[in-house]
């Protein structure tokens, strides 16, 4: 066998069996194996929530969730992709909300019936406590929603797999909104930032920013000192 070879995994998407490299992310093994992207795909980075996948491991009956673009393949992994997830979404005007009632409950009143499983709390990828805040939800607490929800991407995947068909993402989406409208004080150097761009104080830099073409605008983003130091060739 040659060393190549010994790199092969088998993987089976949609139920078919696909040898692909070790070593990739689901989402590229799924690319290798000629699968392409429609929907089901954004940042590639985690940070998008846009590719929400199920799989179970060879010999496990656990029923797992991942983002696609971070989990990697193992082999004999049985992958599924969610090309969305249907959870239903409340039609709300943020300015007719009284903050002063638990609306979360009125809008989503399935919260109520959240029987403290955990399963949304172990499906969420970016590891919130996802069922503390449902319960912050039931007891109106928005700042504690907003806090634990924070790092939330919206990929849907504590709904997908809820007992109770909470659509967990969309409360906390809700809470956020009513806390930063309502509860947060303005912040003074937002207030600062947006005088300084009615005063036309960042025109020149836009104007630049618009004639440049995609190369230099590329090379402009990624010499900024913050992608420097993800790339490790700055310190802070
Ligand atoms: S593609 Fe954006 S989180 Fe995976």
């Amino acid at each position: 066998m040659s060393e190549n070879k010994e790199k092969m995994i088998t993987v089976y998407i949609m139920g078919k069996a696909y040898e692909v490299p070790f070593g990739l992310t689901i989402m590229k093994a799924m690319e290798y194996a000629g699968y392409r992207f429609i929907r089901g795909s954004g940042c590639r980075a985690g940070f998008c929530g846009a590719c929400a996948t199920v799989y179970r491991n060879k010999g496990e009956y656990k029923f797992q969730t991942a983002l696609a673009c971070q989990a990697t393949a193992e082999d004999g992994m049985y992958l599924a992709q969610l090309p969305f997830v249907p959870a239903n979404r409340k039609e709300y005007d943020i300015a007719m909300i009284n903050p002063e009632k638990n609306v979360l409950s009125e809008y989503y009143p399935e919260i109520n019936r959240c029987v403290s499983c955990n399963t949304c709390t172990k499906s969420c990828p970016q590891e919130l406590d996802v069922m503390y805040y449902i319960q912050a939800a039931i007891r109106g607490d928005y700042g504690e929603v907003s806090k634990l929800s924070f790092d939330c991407i919206q990929c849907g995947l504590c709904a997908a797999r809820c007992p109770a068909e909470i659509t967990h993402y969309h409360v906390a989406q809700l809470a956020r909104r009513i806390y930063g409208k309502y509860h947060l004080q303005i912040p003074e150097h937002l207030l600062k930032r947006i005088e300084d761009i009615d005063a036309g104080k960042f025109d020149n830099e836009i104007g630049k920013l618009k004639k440049m073409g995609m190369k230099e605008l590329k090379e402009e983003y990624t010499s900024r000192t913050i992608e420097k130091i993800q790339r490790g060739e700055v310190t802070q």
